[in-house]
């Protein structure tokens, strides 16, 4: 794929429906009872091994356009093989998911799933009764079998809504009360959506606790994904002449960093139309080229609140006047890559002063990228939607190996650069 620098870019846009609260709109409906319509899903690659695990699973799942009926499955059957491809998610969630069950089953995924620790479930999940194996006791393949499982109170290592979801699902089948701590606050789709699904469970500030719960159906409104509307923001932000409005995008505060460092670095993003879709609060979007970008410094709570636009605002962080510090954000370590360094290794290439620290990134803003080489993505989508606007924003453009890798949540994402001007 060749991505040629634009000059700006205008008009409306539609976003893809949110990764994370697509997952566990058809997730918990698959496991509710009733029938759920779940509309302006992702039907990017991750979810839809989530479509796939739930329907081994017993679950009923048809999908027609951008709508997915669900039908709860009466009964969740044992499986053998459920492949979860690329998506942490639905291994995490679906590992806690199952061991509440009490059914047995093996969880596996591709070459980056594999590399990724699953020891951060294993162990809470175990100590509720969980009888998990894994290789070294930390990596996929799960094999999963059947126990009964009882509450605990678990005070988190680290902060990862993925781990909370996963205790929280296996929270209500147990037979006593599961209580989960978090060391910041993370993003809080999975509490709101069964809180509307009649889950019993109580939420106080970073506190958490579930008793056991039979799950009713819910239809899901899906709001556009902030994660994804990351791209668009840099790019409008940083091209000269640009503006842009991006509808229907999901602004739970928990998911919202992105606006304040935007904000903060002087861009210009103006919400209009404030209302919320079920639980989940939604807004437009203005959004306008600014010219005196300054540099920012993130780092302690906020890290959760931007955890996967980390990537693109190093893009914006090359745009700035002076120096920007990314840190306490050893976690990118263990994304889809280590995206610390595929990070800092992408925008070196493309001319950029930057360089990887423990625990985050330091990049020394000159106002240019200049581009002109190859990067390829591997198997980390955000890592090749940030080249693509890099390359956009570059002065000779870039070449991206992989970038279809970008399907994994964001189908037609290469179609923006046909509405920019070159
Ligand atoms: C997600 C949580 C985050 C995030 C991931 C999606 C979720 O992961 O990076 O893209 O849907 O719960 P962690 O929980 O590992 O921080």
């Amino acid at each position: 794929m060749t991505i040629k620098p634009l000059k700006r870019i205008s008009g409306a846009f539609d976003l893809p429906g949110d990764k994370s609260i697509t997952h566990r709109a058809i997730m918990f409906n698959a496991i509710a009872e009733g029938e759920a319509k779940v509309h302006n899903a992702l039907l990017g690659e991750d979810c839809l091994a989530t479509i796939d695990c739930m329907r081994k699973l017993g679950a009923k799942i048809d999908i027609t356009d951008d709508v997915v009926t669900v039908t709860g499955a009466k009964k969740i059957k044992n499986s053998q093989e459920l492949y979860v491809g690329n998506s942490g998610t639905t291994m995490r969630l679906l590992a806690g998911l199952l061991c509440g069950f009490g059914v047995s089953a093996e969880l596996d995924g591709d070459e980056s799933i594999r590399k990724r620790p699953m020891n951060r479930i294993i162990e809470p999940l175990t100590q509720m009764g969980a009888k998990i194996t894994a290789n070294e006791g930390n990596f996929a393949p799960l094999k999963i079998k059947g126990s009964t499982l009882k509450g605990i109170e678990y005070t988190m290592p680290v902060a990862s809504a993925q781990v909370k979801s996963a205790l929280i699902l296996a929270g209500i089948n147990a037979d006593t009360p599961t209580t989960i701590i978090e060391p910041v606050k993370t993003r809080n789709h999975t509490e709101l959506m069964l809180a509307s699904q009649s889950a019993d469970i109580k939420i106080r500030k970073n506190k958490t606790t579930v008793h056991k719960s039979s799950l009713k159906s819910v239809d899901v409104y899906v709001p556009g994904d902030i994660s994804s509307a990351a791209y668009f923001m840099v790019l409008a932000t940083i091209l000269q002449g640009s503006g842009i409005v991006l509808k229907n995008v999901g602004v739970n505060p928990t998911r919202t960093g992105i606006i304040d460092i935007i904000k903060l670095c002087g861009g210009k993003i103006t919400m209009l139309n404030r209302r919320r879709t079920g639980e989940e609060p939604v807004a437009d979007m203005l959004i306008q080229s600014t010219n005196n970008l300054k540099p920012f410094v993130i780092g302690g709570d906020m890290i959760p609140r931007l955890i996967d636009e980390i990537p693109i605002l190093a893009v914006l962080a090359c745009f700035a006047d002076g120096m920007s510090i990314i840190k306490d954000a050893k976690e990118l370590k263990i994304k889809e890559s280590n995206r610390i360094d595929s990070t800092v290794d992408m925008l070196e290439k493309m001319g950029a002063r930057i360089q990887a620290t423990e625990d985050g990134m330091i990049i020394n803003g000159t106002g240019a990228l200049m581009g002109g080489i190859e990067i390829d993505a591997g198997l980390d989508h955000r890592l090749a939607m940030s080249a693509a606007i890099a390359g956009a924003v570059s002065l000779d453009g870039v070449k991206i190996k992989n970038a279809q890798v970008a399907d994994v949540s964001f189908p037609d994402f290469y179609k923006i650069f046909e509405r920019g001007e070159v």
